[in-house]
């Protein structure tokens, strides 16, 4: 299986959401669920912002795009390829100022590609491509946003996130939400670690599970359909035909 990990705080050892996205794979080794990391910083490789080239590019029909075009395109399709090929989607980040880094939005802006990530049905509608992956936000906030605080009305971050993905086709991503924590007494503060912690380590077992699941489904699958792995790291959906 491959797992495609992002990290997205500006903070480096400090951080708590990169810690978190540690501790969650940390715990996927420590039940044996065997997976290739593809790793993306967004702080350190950050996608580019939407330029008009970009805009303009993305929206032009494949087979209609100049050379200028599809080099605009370039790292966006590669990007879209790496999601594509993952398995399963690991994504950390503070909240800043009630919604997402500008690094990760950059990312979204980036991945959310008309023929690539979402397609077009013969009814109009679109169908996001990303429906076979099992995808997880870590997320870090300063303050509690939880049911019932104060600030709960401010959280922008969470609907951004099921939005943009759920148009890609990601149904029921997972959201482990450490809060509160910059803005906090230590005590909170350490509470708030412990809970994120539990639940991480609860996700972790439902991982493994699944992880068993997609494994044995994929080698009954490879079975029947007689498919071959391309690179031993392919997963099977990409080499056996629906
Ligand atoms: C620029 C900036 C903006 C922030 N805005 C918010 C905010 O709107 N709401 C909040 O609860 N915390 C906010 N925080 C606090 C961070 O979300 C919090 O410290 C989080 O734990 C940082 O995650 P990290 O340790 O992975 O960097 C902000 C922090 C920074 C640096």
């Amino acid at each position: 299986m491959r797992i495609m990990h992002v990290d997205a705080s500006a903070k480096r050892e400090h951080s708590n959401s990169r810690a978190l996205s540690r501790y969650f794979l940390e715990r996927l080794r420590e039940r044996h669920v065997a997976f290739e990391l593809d790793y993306l910083d967004v702080t350190v490789d950050t996608p580019p912002h939407v330029t008009e080239e970009f805009a303009i590019a993305t929206y032009t029909p494949a087979e209609e795009r100049t050379d200028s075009m599809k080099a605009t395109l370039a790292s966006s399709d590669a990007l879209c390829a790496r999601l594509l090929a993952a398995d399963a989607l690991v994504f950390a980040m503070p909240m800043y100022n009630w919604s997402m880094p500008s690094a990760f939005k950059a990312f979204i802006d980036s991945v959310t590609r008309t023929g690539l990530t979402y397609k077009f049905a013969a009814d109009g509608s679109t169908v996001g491509q990303l429906g076979r992956q099992k995808v997880l936000f870590i997320t870090s906030r300063g303050a509690d946003l939880r049911a019932g605080s104060p600030y709960q009305s401010m959280d922008a971050l969470t609907p951004a996130l099921k939005a943009a993905f759920a148009f890609l086709g990601v149904k029921t991503p997972g959201f482990v939400d450490a809060q509160p924590l910059q803005f906090a007494n230590p005590e909170a503060r350490a509470q708030a670690l412990e809970r994120a912690r539990a639940e991480l380590d609860e996700l972790a077992g439902q991982w493994a599970q699944w992880a068993k699941t997609t494994e044995a489904v994929g080698a009954a699958r490879g079975a029947t359909c007689g498919a071959t792995r391309g690179a031993a790291d392919e997963p099977l959906s990409a080499t056996c035909e629906e």
